[in-house]
């Protein structure tokens, strides 16, 4: 046995199964793409499923396959780190028959490449099969020449594979043997036994049903082969490890965080588990982004947030106290950039999703933490184990724990947590948002239950025309269906067809009219309830409609060729985003209607001004170029054969929509759209924002949006033209210019004007003073001066007056202020300016107080100044007594 690299097995095996006649595959994205009720990609035929149930065929109508895929399990996060053997990202290697080859050559090839491409010693390798499945077992016996004694038979629950629903069927194992100083040591221990000693490597199934998940099976037409070889499991054997953590590439992730920690591995058990959790969690988490994945609070959003938190507080537990996994993500890239090259495009991205997932966790895990060692420290003291439920929920929803990562740190000090309360804690919160939801859905829901059991159908052919006869099926009003409705009734028109556009795909529903002779009924909206109807709200503005009227259904057809356009937009936008910022960019939602064109996506950073042009011109450069746009409707094989673009998450039928322009856009879409891309006008975006962490938004406007934008800004500047009386308005700049240094320079004449003022003030101030016991006095109204120009008057007087004592008494703006400025050897004399603004409010109301040089107050009522000034002189000469 050779010593072999982990990237050099990968490529050992694809390559092999190349020669035998296989299509080699690339990974499928860990999101996948064809079924909404899987999270996340977690076996080598999960994303082939299709091809095992005859519903499609590989493009070069191949019947055999091989790969090597991202795989992500998650049942047993928590046992991660603390065992060796657990870890949530791995790379599966198989070979596929669809219909094509069986047990024979399955068996043939998988025992070739483990003796000769290995060469696996084929003493230490044993097989296992279904207990009942006797020609699996002859084939290994008579033709593959395993030695009886190397050979088990299983039960169902490790020989029949099957993961959920999809295509399953018993499976045969081959195990290899690490010897006996590795095992338990028992009398018994054989394959099977829980031991280190035997290690199941490659699981080849047998795939012969289909499962419905809910325990049916059906015979699938022909018998497939699913093989699956855990990628760094067979590198342990090669490598002669013991576990996955010490296998080359994943050894190079665990030192550089040894060496941010400053930290060695086998050095302190309890250090080991965080290394080999945030070890672990990093590699799923860069993957999972790099797939598009962004962390949310559900789905495989909360999935990576869960695994980034529990690496992130794993950090901790290592003493890093800053960010720090993002830095690690960057080894995860270089240990895997041959196989998985976009992780390199998508580099930068990938990186900033992490570090603003643990800035975000940073801000709250501090106090989280001490929320649950207080919680902890109190239930020791009482001698309880079990964590309540609603502190729980309440570390989740304030400071972002994920229950399990309570549940970890609780069970650390062997106290559970009470996830009943927990979960019904979850649930009120869930209702409140879904009661939330349903106000606003309103209508439609209530539609939706006065309809139950009627046979009503309605047909939508607004693809086609915007006007068409109809029938009224049926008329809702106040709560319960009707007869007819006559003049000012609010109501809700049911058709048998329409042309109407119910609100859907982030398109807004139409508005128009439904008549019937003078009958005329204005439809405001237009929704689909949730089987399928297209309830027109709105209200009868002449006339009476009734039950089976023959009506003319209208669409505001200027309204609607401008959401047309605004929704075509969308498309070049998303377009143009991907090829100027990159394939990171998907969609993440949209509204449209007749104003704008909004569009809400990932990618992470503002967009720069350059960007956001380019971006600009780039869709311009489509309107112009006048493309022809086409919706086709196909199996959704076929629209993805095409390479559509579709949504994250969205669960599509057997039949989509397909919205092509050209060479330019290819997505699925229900939405209605322009026949010719020239038809937009242009394209002019008008805002790039933040929507949330990770996704971005643009709003832009075409055609008439376009006109009313540009006459906006026009008048704008007519409007500023004229009040700077600018000629023109390419001569506005330089007015404006001109006129701001005009207004700088004025002001600077300004202030040394005031300047003069105040110190002109200050001498006819002076000249006014009285004698005191030996010091000049002045005691002066100088009503309208504001408090500062107060302040800077005392402070000219007292700079030059050392004799002089000054009371200076405003009224400014309606409020009464009173200033005391006193002169150094008025000071040293005894007079003490904040007394005396003290002795001031103290008559006239209000208060303030100050130094002895230098004082204010804000006077109650100001008519009492006079009164107040006039006792002053006593009070000095008071100050000069002691
Ligand atoms: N699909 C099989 C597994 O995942 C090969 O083990």
């Amino acid at each position: 046995m050779k010593w072999t690299g982990l990237n050099e097995l990968r490529e050992k095996f694809l390559s092999f199964y190349v020669s035998k006649g296989h299509t080699r595959l690339p990974s499928a994205p860990l999101v996948p793409q064809d079924e909404a009720s899987l999270l996340l990609i977690n076996s080598g035929m999960a994303p082939l499923k299709k091809y095992f149930m005859g519903l499609a065929e590989l493009p070069d109508g191949n019947h055999r396959a091989t790969s090597c895929q991202k795989c992500i399990r998650t049942p047993d996060i928590e046992n991660v780190g603390h065992t060796a053997r657990h870890g949530t990202y791995f790379e599966m290697l198989g070979n596929f028959s669809f219909g094509d080859y069986f047990k024979e050559e399955a068996t043939t090839w998988a025992w070739e490449f483990c003796t000769k491409v290995l060469e696996l010693p084929v003493d230490r390798l044993y097989v296992s099969v279904f207990e009942d499945d006797d020609e699996a077992y002859e084939i290994w016996t008579k033709r593959r020449g395993v030695d009886p004694s190397h050979m088990v038979r299983m039960g169902r629950e490790d020989n029949f594979w099957e993961i959920g629903s999809g295509p399953c069927g018993p499976c045969s194992e081959i195990y290899f043997d690490r010897g006996p100083d590795k095992g338990c040591g028992k009398p018994d221990c054989h394959v099977g036994c829980e031991c280190d000693r035997f290690v199941e490597f490659w699981n080849l199934v047998f795939t012969q049903f289909n499962s419905d998940g809910e325990g049916h099976y059906t015979p699938l037409e022909h018998p497939n082969i699913d093989t699956g070889m855990g990628l760094e499991r067979l590198a342990c054997i090669m490598q002669g490890v013991d576990n996955l953590f010490e296998v080359d590439t994943v050894q190079n992730i665990m030192k550089h965080i040894c060496a941010i920690a400053g930290v060695e591995y086998k050095k302190d058990p309890q250090k080991d588990i965080s290394i080999r959790v945030v070890t672990d969690h990093i590699r799923s988490t860069t993957f999972m982004i790099g797939d598009g994945v962004v962390p949310q609070n559900e789905g495989r959003g909360y999935v990576l947030r869960r695994l980034l938190r529990r690496a992130a507080r794993h950090g901790r537990l290592l003493g890093i106290n800053e960010p720090f996994l993002y830095k690690v993500c960057e080894t995860v890239i270089k240990e895997n950039e041959t196989a998985y090259p976009d992780l390199v495009q998508n580099k930068d991205y990938i990186i900033k999703v992490i570090k603003m997932e643990e800035e975000r966790f940073a801000k709250t895990i501090d106090g989280g933490l001490a929320m649950v060692n207080a919680t902890l420290d109190r239930l020791q003291a009482e001698g309880k184990d079990v964590f309540p439920g609603d502190e729980a929920f309440k570390l989740y929803d304030t400071y972002g724990f994920p229950i399990d990562l309570t549940r970890e740190i609780a069970a650390e000090r062997n106290v559970t947590v009470d996830e009943e309360t927990f979960n019904a804690c979850m649930k009120v919160q869930r209702e409140t948002a879904r009661e939330a939801t349903r106000a606003a859905l309103g209508d439609v829901a209530w539609t939706e239950d006065v309809l139950k059991g009627k046979e009503i159908h309605s047909t939508f052919v607004g693809y086609q025309t915007m006007e068409t006869e109809a029938t009224v099926e049926a008329i809702l009003y106040s709560g319960e269906l009707t007869d007819s409705v006559g003049e000012g009734d609010e109501a809700t028109i049911i058709l048998s067809q329409t042309p109407f556009y119910a609100e859907s795909g982030g398109q807004v529903g139409d508005k128009g009219v439904i008549t019937c002779g003078d009958t005329v009924f204005e439809v405001e909206d237009c929704k689909k309830t949730a089987t399928g109807y297209f309830a027109h709200m709105g209200r009868v503005k002449h006339g009476v409609l009734s039950t089976g009227d023959t009506v003319k259904a209208e669409v505001n057809k200027d309204r609607r060729r401008a959401i047309m356009r605004n929704h075509s937009a969308c498309h070049l936008l998303q377009s143009a985003l991907q090829s100027v910022l990159g394939n990171h960019v998907h969609q993440a939602g949209s509204y449209v209607d007749d104003h704008t064109c909004r569009f809400d996506f990932s990618h992470f950073s503002a967009m720069t001004a350059e960007e956001i042009k380019l971006v600009e011109r780039k869709v311009n450069e489509m309107i112009l170029a006048a493309h022809n746009v086409t919706a086709t409707e196909m199996p959704i094989e076929e629209a993805r054969k095409l390479g559509a673009m579709a949504l994250f998450g969205e669960k599509y039928g057997n039949i989509v929509r397909v919205v092509r322009m050209e060479d330019c856009s290819l997505e699925f879409c229900g939405g209605t759209h322009v026949d010719n891309t020239a038809k937009l006008g242009l394209f002019k975006i008008l805002k790039e924002s933040s929507v949330a962490a990770g996704i971005r938004r643009i709003e832009a406007t075409t055609g008439w949006g376009v006109l009313d934008v540009l006459d906006q800004d026009e008048k704008l500047l007519s409007d500023a033209s004229a009040a700077v009386k600018a000629g023109n308005h390419a001569e506005l700049p330089e007015r404006v210019t001109a006129m701001a240094a005009e207004l700088k320079s004025r002001e600077k004449a300004l202030a040394a004007a005031e300047q003069k003022l105040a110190s002109m003030k200050v001498n006819s101030l002076c000249s006014g003073a009285k004698e005191v016991g030996g010091f000049r006095v002045i005691c002066a109204n100088v009503d309208g001066t504001k408090p500062e120009a107060l302040r800077t008057l005392c402070d000219t007087l007292r700079a030059n007056h050392p004799d002089m004592i000054a009371i200076l008494g405003t009224v400014c703006d309606g409020k009464g202020n009173v200033a005391v400025s006193c002169g150094a050897d008025a000071v040293k004399a005894g007079v003490h300016a904040g007394k005396l603004v003290k002795a001031i409010t103290a008559i006239t109301g209000g208060g303030g107080g100050g130094r002895p040089d230098s004082a204010m107050g804000g006077v109650g009522d100001a008519s009492k100044i006079p009164d107040a000034a006039a006792q002053m002189d006593s009070v000095i000469l008071d100050m000069l007594k002691k």
